[in-house]
């Protein structure tokens, strides 16, 4: 549908520039002054046209969008997990720009997140917004996924929320590869532990990994505390570490960093 709007198009600029050639040799031919057309200028205009129209074909719009819909669908119906698709209210896909620079990986949908669809609505959520917009970036510009797709089930009757076991993460993991492989954003930031394993497949300690470059396949990854971290630890040293981790994103996707984000939370 989309090559045959732009074919339309084409035709449409290339009749255009036909009348307006026509036009100008019109003048030229009655031998009026203005507007001056030399042949010159004519043939140069007539192969213009012919060496931009390729380019004048090209649309602004990736596709990315509609790479991403399929594996977003068979995520919706996903039953690897029976416990899972038994206890969930819906899967949480991801949100954000599926051209975005940087990505968010953090762990697995809350209680928030499965009653939205959304990841990262809820309090951390609101707490990872706040750090975007900080970085300069709306939310919406960047992209946000989590390891798992499904709220981890709690016992009947019992609050707060379950890291996901090896087995989920690996029967959950191969979605989160294929947005990545869409999306290719230049950054990566690992959100706390988990996302760290499912990223790298390894567990370390999270105050040695983080604040330093890592790579996922070939893509640059940064690894910081998740905001949950931060909510529960109130330090503001804990909250710098994190935003110059945050820093270190920026200056690797050559974003202007002004002095008044330098010193945040310092
Ligand atoms: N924590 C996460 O890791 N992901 C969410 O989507 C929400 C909270
Ligand atoms: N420990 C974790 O598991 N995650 C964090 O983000 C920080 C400490």
């Amino acid at each position: 549908m989309r090559r045959k709007t732009s074919d339309c198009l084409a035709t449409v600029k290339d009749t255009a520039l036909d009348l307006v050639l026509n036009a100008l040799e019109a003048i030229r031919d009655r031998g009026e002054k203005l507007p001056s057309a030399s042949r010159i200028s004519l043939d140069r205009l007539g192969r213009q046209v012919i060496v931009d129209a390729p380019a004048s074909r090209a649309q602004p719009t990736s596709n990315k969008e509609a790479l991403l819909a399929p594996i977003r669908a068979r995520v919706s119906v996903c039953e690897k997990c029976p416990h899972l698709a038994r206890t969930r209210t819906q899967t949480v896909f991801g949100v954000g720009n599926p051209d975005a620079e940087l990505m968010f990986i953090g762990e697995a949908p809350g209680a928030d997140e499965d009653a939205r669809g959304e990841p990262f609505v809820g309090r951390a959520g609101q707490l990872l917004t706040r750090i975007i917009e900080t970085m300069g970036f709306a939310r919406s510009e960047v992209y946000i996924a989590n390891v798992l797709k499904c709220r981890p089930d709690m016992p009947r009757g019992s609050a707060g929320n379950r890291p996901p076991t090896p087995v989920e993460m690996q029967t959950c993991l191969p979605y989160l590869t294929e947005q990545i492989d869409i999306i290719q954003p230049k950054v990566l930031v690992a959100l706390g532990a988990t996302a760290v394993e499912g990223l790298l497949g390894t567990r370390g300690v999270m105050r040695e990994l983080r604040g330093k470059w890592h790579s996922h396949q070939d893509t640059p990854l940064m690894i910081t505390y998740h905001p949950s971290y931060l909510l529960r630890n109130q330090s503001p040293s804990e909250k710098r570490k994190v935003w110059e981790d945050m820093l270190q994103v920026l200056e690797r996707l050559e974003r202007p960093i002004t002095e008044k984000q330098r010193n945040y939370f310092r």
